[in-house]
């Protein structure tokens, strides 16, 4: 069991967060409270009503309840409060720096908002949040993959006028029936904006899509990537490669892509040489935020060594430029000499 100084040593541990959709940080509190402001009507009538929802067999049912609950995100002060409540969470994590996901289609396309009006209020959260807690970072966009190719492109046209406030690019929602090579057009000009490219891939889907992500979308990082396990020779260039996984243990528990945490194949990659990384994808859904997701690791046979070791790659992996790795880096040993790993 972890006892209370090795959880609060991994709250206090620094680390990057580099897998995390800011839309899933949602919690059921706030949407209520949104959903009232803005005048939106949702099948629930209570907090307690709406946690009821809280269950999922796959990712399909938990992307229904996020889908749903994003409609009460209407104004750019919505947004800002959104990333500021997560800021403020993230530094009580030990988070420095963080990759941010957002779905700019669902909220253009779907909800019918202005894209500045959530790049602006997503943006003054992040200000707001560098100032308060000193944590850096970017917003990664997310295509939608079950959203049409069209809505994928006009929000990419959307963007270019404001491509230097964007860190990324990324590929998020249903995963099986729509692999990574339909949207190699979208990586190739995002990269030509001068975006970095990840892609979720391996979640659901086959390792197969791992491979497509890497060779046709030239993904710098694979989101998940559990499904590797399933092709060895694939995990080899992975590791081969340094192509970090950003792997999410508490989601992936929830959505039963693992029975039980023992199951999670984070300790195997580890062992083969792949670089992992631990993040909360969308913690208001999945029961914790980064630090939960370390503890659960904790649970497992992953030792404190490890587990500092997983830090490092999340500083490492990161998009952050290297003056700010090395001030990570020196943070994170100031934190292993004061706790002595
Ligand atoms: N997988 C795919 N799409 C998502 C996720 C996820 O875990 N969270 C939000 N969109
Ligand atoms: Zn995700």
């Amino acid at each position: 069991m972890v006892g209370t100084a090795q959880r609060q040593a991994l709250r206090t541990l620094p680390k990057a967060e580099l897998h995390l959709h800011i839309e899933g940080t949602l919690e059921p509190e706030l949407a209520m409270k949104l959903a009232q402001r803005n005048n939106i009507d949702l099948p629930w009538h209570t907090v307690e009503e709406l946690e009821r929802e809280y269950q999922f067999e796959n990712l399909q049912s938990f992307l229904d309840l996020y889908y749903q609950l994003m409609q009460t995100l209407r104004t750019a002060d919505d947004f800002r409060d959104l990333m500021l409540a997560y800021l403020e969470r993230a530094h009580n994590n030990g988070v420095m720096h963080a990759e941010i996901f957002f779905d700019p289609q669902v909220h253009v396309f779907t909800n019918h908002l202005d894209y500045n009006t959530v790049l602006d209020g997503l943006r003054e959260g992040m200000r707001i949040g560098r100032e308060r807690y000193g944590i850096s970072g970017g917003l990664i966009l997310s295509i939608v993959r079950d959203m049409s190719l069209e809505s994928a492109n006009a929000i990419l046209d959307m963007a270019e006028p404001r491509k230097n406030e964007i860190l990324g690019i990324g590929l998020d929602s249903a995963e099986v029936g729509y692999p990574p090579e339909l949207f190699a057009d979208q990586f190739e000009r995002a990269r030509s904006f001068g975006w970095h490219a990840v892609a979720h891939a391996g979640e659901e889907g086959p390792a197969d899509y791992i491979r497509q992500a890497l060779d046709l979308l030239r993904a710098e990082r694979i989101d998940h990537g559990t499904h590797l396990l399933d092709d060895t020779e694939l995990m080899e260039r992975v590791a081969r490669d340094g192509i970090a996984l950003t792997c999410c243990p508490l989601s992936n528990l929830r959505l039963q892509v693992i029975n039980s945490m023992n199951e999670h194949p984070i300790a195997r990659f580890m062992r083969e040489g792949v670089t992992c990384t631990v993040n909360s994808d969308d913690p208001a859904y999945f029961g914790g935020y980064v630090a939960a997701n370390y503890e659960a690791l904790a649970e497992t046979r992953l030792s404190m060594e490890q587990l500092v070791a997983l830090a490092g790659n999340s500083i490492d992996a990161s998009f952050a430029d290297d003056a700010r790795k090395t001030t990570m880096r020196a943070q994170l040993d100031s934190w292993r000499t004061a706790h002595g790993f």
